[in-house]
């Protein structure tokens, strides 16, 4: 179903990185070889040691992709003390040179693409189509804000004055950054932290999620490879008790961009304010409970096309993707029997194999909270359809796609990460109770609305409120400097990532007024 969308393999600037042959050689490279990865803290100065972590393939836990070695407290203290003494000089350079070198790793990682497709594919099971905008969205990030840093940080903004004083506003770094990545992209947002804070005159010290630990070694060596000087970028693999709060409770770390869980960025928040420190930035991207709106005037076919990519696509492990479908009870039956034919059609398996629509989902946790929500809607909710698992998923984790139908919103307690869809009825009438239902549950990421009735789209578009917002099309999949992406209320802070003002959070700003 997804290898339709063509137009996904196109990147905001217009050029197209993968064609259906190209796709198909790739996909032969991905599953011809891939060393295994053998990752350690990337610090300088510091000793490594520490216990090896072994990673294995989500689709098939028999499989090795590598290996990587914990930071330790002493790595974390080494790191954040190289990024102090580093950041003056790279907020120095001038932003033309910082841009340059991103756009460098922009050109490398094109060049590498398979490679980078591979690692994405093993340790994250993404599937194919979904590694390539993977490194389409990263490349995108890279050179967008390579653009927007020779914009913003290139020369001060003039501003008024009496005569005889001129006044100057300039940008510059805050200091250190903190930036802490999820596994669900772990390449595209692992590099757009890191490249936004590079950017903008900030050293880095990266900690990405455990999970997807040798992507993100590989992409800060790529980086390395362009021109970042290895103390300006470090990188500390761990787990959050340990790296993340050594990071997070630092009072030398300026700013904090995290991409996750709600539940983290309060944790972040409460330990940048216990520090008797300056005040710090935080920039949080977390989940959502994203709704999609259909009323009578929905057309069926494209609504269940949309549907199925916004709720499957990448297994469901997008913050974007769409986990309720409010439908108005005109068209719910034919909806409701269109879609579980759909899902008939899609089919689960290994992510290295070009057919293969859905695949696994991160980690056997993940797996079991999804099973357990399953068993519990089994009890309260309608099953619409459940797809069969093929047998060669046996030793992978894999979680079986399904819908339901539930009888009020007030069933879901939280955001449910994984290919599960629920769908709800709502009549003509009721439309102000279900934009007041999904405002109420607090997140407010992304909103589908299919309508062909103007007045009805303006209506929900100005009511629920979201960070992004798309009618009569899917709703996963914002391509950078296009859609700026990010949420507000629960699911974070802003400004949007991909976006005009991103780089502003990550600055300080000072006035040069001058008498002449
Ligand atoms: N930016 C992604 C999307 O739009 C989600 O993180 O799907």
């Amino acid at each position: 179903l997804f290898r339709a969308a063509g137009e996904d393999r196109t990147n905001s600037m217009g050029a197209n990185l993968a064609n259906d042959d190209t796709l198909a050689t790739l996909a032969r490279d991905i599953n011809a070889a891939l060393a295994p990865v053998s990752a350690t803290p990337l610090v300088p100065g510091a000793t490594i040691s520490g216990d090896k972590v072994k990673v294995t393939n989500p689709a098939d836990r028999r499989e090795q992709v590598g290996e990587y070695v914990n930071a330790d407290a002493a790595t974390v203290e080494r790191a954040i003390a190289n990024a102090v003494a580093a950041q003056p000089a790279w907020d120095k350079m001038p932003a033309a040179s910082r841009a340059r070198i991103l756009e460098h790793a922009a050109d490398l990682l094109e060049q590498r693409m398979g490679a980078f497709m591979a690692i994405c594919v093993k340790e994250a099971g993404k599937s194919i189509a979904s590694s390539v905008g993977e490194v389409r969205e990263a490349v995108d990030f890279l050179r967008y804000y390579a653009m927007q840093s020779r914009k913003l940080f290139g020369a001060p903004e003039k501003l008024p004055g009496p005569t005889g004083e001129t006044n100057e506003l300039w940008l510059h770094g805050k200091g250190v950054f903190a930036c802490i990545s999820p596994w669900n992209f772990p390449l595209a947002i692992y590099l757009g932290q890191v490249a936004a804070a590079l950017a903008s005159g900030n050293t880095v010290v990266a900690k990405p999620a455990e999970q997807t630990s040798l992507t993100a070694y590989l992409a800060t060596q790529l980086l390395h490879e362009a021109g970042v000087p290895k103390d300006v970028l470090q990188f500390v693999p761990g787990d959050g008790a340990t790296v993340g709060v050594a990071l997070t409770k630092d009072p030398r770390i300026a700013g904090v961009c995290f991409t996750g869980s709600t539940e983290t960025a309060w944790a972040i928040n409460r330990a940048l304010a216990a520090r008797k420190a300056p005040i710090a930035a935080l920039i949080a991207e977390t989940g959502g409970q994203n709704a999609l709106i259909a009323d009578s005037s929905a057309l069926p076919e494209q609504l269940v096309k949309d549907a199925m990519v916004s709720s499957f696509d990448s297994a469901g492990q997008r913050c974007s993707a769409a986990r309720v479908l409010f439908v108005q009870s005109d068209i719910a039956d034919k909806v409701i029997t269109m879609l579980s034919g759909a899902m008939d059609e899609l089919r689960v398996g290994d992510p290295a194999l070009l057919s293969t629509d859905v695949g696994p989902v991160i980690d056997e946790d993940a797996r079991q909270v999804l099973e357990d929500h399953a068993k519990r809607m089994d009890r309260e909710a309608t099953l619409i359809n459940q797809v069969k698992l093929p047998e060669e998923t046996a030793n992978g984790c894999f979680f079986a796609p399904r819908a339901y139908e539930l009888k009020s919103l007030s069933q879901l307690e939280r955001e449910v990460f994984g290919p599960v869809l629920h769908v709800l009825r709502y009549e003509a009438s009721d439309l102000d109770k279900v934009m007041a239902d999904i405002n109420a549950t607090g997140y407010g990421l992304t909103l589908g609305i299919h309508s062909r009735i103007d007045a009805t789209v303006e209506k929900i578009a100005n009511t629920v409120r979201v960070g992004n917002c798309y009618v009569n099309r899917n709703q996963v999949g914002a391509v950078v400097g296009v859609q700026p992406f990010g949420g507000e209320g629960l699911s974070g802070t802003g400004p949007k990532a991909g976006g005009p003002h991103y780089l502003l959070r990550f600055a300080t700003e000072r006035v040069l007024t001058v008498n002449t």
